[in-house]
């Protein structure tokens, strides 16, 4: 039954303005319900020294890059594992271990979904037990363990040769003089991978008046030439549509701009 037939029409609309409404409420996604997606409320409550804003970074930076397998040292409470396991999850794909001896992880194994392991060993140390339990190249290194010169130099040159060719690596508390110079010492050797610099500008100033912490540093592998469109190919292939040629014809080519503005030359032919 149409509802503007039985009601007057302002009365119909008005239902129709209520049920709208009702519908994008019930659709909204409940951010810390863990049984539901999206579920970035975990950044506010899992059990993480991090600030916020490198919380928000480190899920959203999971949720973006999707990675199949991730590394991470330095566990602790298991906060950072939690982060990453659940935008995981809502990725619907990731398999995340986390290496440390001291670690004191009190959240529920359910609410890492099965995605979370954790190898009660020292890094650098246990790196390779810990790709081998991912069984593959990894996609995402997160360290924030020890954070001194010589621990985050030795894990760098650790995972280096475990990185998958598009893999990306995130330092947290880069903003420490110590993590820092590890950093610059390893890039300066590694001509494999490219610094993306600070992408989380938060620094903890406060906890001891030699050492800062703070800040979210991300290196990533240097991508193999043609890399960007032979992934535009891969996804046109995985949605089974034609992939578009990638000729310079198409470069001045935006749906929105030729057909409000200026059509392109491809668009100006088929038109005619
Ligand atoms: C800064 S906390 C980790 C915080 C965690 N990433 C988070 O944000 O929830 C540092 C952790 O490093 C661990 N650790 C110390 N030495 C380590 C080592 N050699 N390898 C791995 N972890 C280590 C400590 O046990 C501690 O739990």
């Amino acid at each position: 039954m149409r509802i503007n037939r039985v009601l007057p029409k302002p009365l119909s609309r008005f239902v129709r303005w209520v049920y709208r409404c009702l519908c994008q409420r019930i659709e909204r996604p409940d951010v810390y319900n863990s049984r539901r997606p999206e579920r970035v409320g975990v950044v506010y409550t899992a059990p993480s020294d991090m600030r916020i804003e490198d919380r928000l970074f480190l899920y959203a930076l999971v949720r973006g890059i999707k990675p199949q397998r991730a590394l991470e040292t330095g566990v602790l409470r298991g906060g950072s594992s939690l982060i990453i396991a659940n935008a995981m999850e809502d990725n619907g794909t990731g398999r995340l271990v986390g290496i440390d001896p001291g670690a004191l992880v009190q959240v529920p194994s359910r609410l890492f979904f099965g995605r979370f392991e954790l190898l009660a060993e020292p890094s650098p140390q246990a790196i390779p037990r810990a790709v081998e339990l991912l069984g593959g190249p990894l996609d995402f290194a997160l360290i924030d363990d020890i954070h001194i010169y010589s621990q985050v130099y030795a894990e760098l040159k650790a995972v280096l040769p475990f990185m998958a060719a598009e893999g990306y690596i995130l330092l947290h508390d880069a903003f420490n003089y110590g993590v820092h110079a590890a950093i610059e010492a390893f890039l300066a050797e590694a001509d494999t991978v490219r610094d993306c610099g600070i992408l989380s500008v938060s620094p903890q100033l406060q906890h001891d008046p030699w050492a800062a912490y703070g800040w979210m540093r991300l290196l990533r592998m240097l991508p193999p030439a043609g890399y960007v469109l032979r992934k535009v190919h891969e996804f046109y292939l995985a949605a089974q549509m034609p992939v578009p040629p990638s000729d310079p014809d198409i470069w001045d080519h935006d749906a929105w701009y030729c057909r409000s503005v200026k059509a392109c030359p491809r668009c100006r032919r088929t038109a005619q």
